[in-house]
């Protein structure tokens, strides 16, 4: 079975799923199939590029076609999902009659809403925590299940998207390998255009909305047209990436205090705040993987001892999360030879020593 299966587990690993639609809807579900190892019959007028090419997607530009259920090689799940009520419900009939499950897409909000209602929707503006699924709050996890339209980033708990109802919008406006991220603008445009059209929506961030995450701006934007933004905060990755190697951020008899930066272009913008901060504090850099020869030079020359440990943490809660620890003269020599990448924090001071004197006491305790 591939790894976490699909919605309640379900192991497709090399089963036959029919994916009926061309819409975001079918285009999600299909990806998510194939995530957990399905094969994929695709029937829809035009291949979405994110879908196109991938290995076990077929692809017909066909109607659906009762006789799809019983062909030789069995269809083990559908999802209709072609946007057209009509067309979904034939083709959830017809698989109820073969004994094939279906996941039938509700009809879109927007339909449902009618041209006459002037509600305005929400936003929620909710706080994803560092990536894993079971770190987003409470609070965040019901918004998301009650959202019309969710717009999510690259980092949070990406892994919840494949849950959400076929009829959800998931507009992703995350940076990716191929592709450059969306621009601030456009992403709130797309808040307040989909609230004006009465639906809720979840702009699903990583970590904390309010933490180097432009979620002020976000929220600034729909209240100057109107909106209105409800902030549900999360777990930020510069407290809970280092906490997830077991490093505290505070140490009693350490520091009694810690700073976030954004590293982006070295400690440069950031060194007065750095700078008037405690020489004990922690330093705590976001995005600072690109330009930390460029930081662990300015820190240095701001006064913190060369030999001030570090560790940079990598992919924090996510699989392949790796910890590298170094000191300030070594971090980016360091991090070169270890091909250290983004997303990673980067903690500076004393408290990364914390983890080596908890392994000690547990070894001592087990001796
Ligand atoms: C644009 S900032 C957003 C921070 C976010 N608002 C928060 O509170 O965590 C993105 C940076 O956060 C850090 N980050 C976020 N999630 C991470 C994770 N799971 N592991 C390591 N670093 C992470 C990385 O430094 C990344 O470049």
């Amino acid at each position: 079975m591939s790894a976490g299966g699909y919605r309640l587990g379900l192991d497709l690993t090399d089963r036959l799923v029919l994916v009926v639609g061309g819409g975001p809807a079918a285009v999600r579900e299909a990806g998510a199939c194939l995530d957990a190892g399905a094969r994929v019959l695709l029937l829809a007028p035009e291949v979405d590029p994110g879908l196109a090419g991938r290995d076990g997607l077929t692809w017909r530009a066909a109607p659906f076609d009762p006789a799809d259920l019983s062909g030789p090689d069995r269809v083990w799940l559908v999802h209709a999902a072609t946007g057209d009520p009509t067309t979904d419900d034939a083709v959830a009939r017809a698989a109820e009659g073969a004994g094939v499950w279906c996941v039938r897409a509700k009809p879109q909000p927007q339909a449902a809403r009618g041209h006459g209602d002037e509600r305005v929707g929400r936003v929620a503006l909710v706080g994803g925590g560092p990536g894993a699924p079971d770190l987003i709050t409470v609070r965040g996890a019901r918004l998301l299940a009650q959202a019309d339209v969710v717009v999510t980033d690259r980092l949070g708990p990406v892994d919840l998207l494949a849950e959400l109802p076929a009829h959800v919008e998931v507009v992703d406006v995350g940076k990716h390998r191929d592709r450059h991220p969306v621009p601030q603008d456009q992403i709130n445009e797309t808040l307040v255009d989909r609230a004006r059209r009465g639906l809720d929506v979840v702009r699903l961030k990583g970590g904390d909305p309010f933490v180097l995450g432009r979620g002020g701006e976000e929220a600034l934007h729909c209240a100057a047209h109107g909106i209105a933004v409800e902030v549900v905060p999360g777990i930020t990755s510069a407290i809970s990436v280092p906490a997830a190697v077991g490093i505290p951020v505070t140490h009693r008899g350490i520091t009694t205090s810690f700073v976030v930066a954004s590293a982006h272009e070295g400690a440069g913008p950031s060194l007065d705040g750095l700078r008037d901060a405690p020489q004990d504090a922690t330093l705590v850099l976001l995005m600072g993987v690109t330009a930390l020869g460029r930081t662990a030079a300015d820190l240095v020359a701001a006064g913190r001892a060369p030999g001030t440990p570090v560790a940079i943490v990598e992919r924090g809660w996510m699989p392949g999360q790796r910890v590298t620890r170094t000191t300030l003269s070594r971090a980016a020599v360091d991090a070169e030879a270890e091909g250290v990448r983004a997303p990673a924090v980067v903690v500076v001071g004393e408290v990364v020593t914390v983890p080596e004197q908890a392994a000690r006491l547990l070894a001592g305790s087990t001796a």
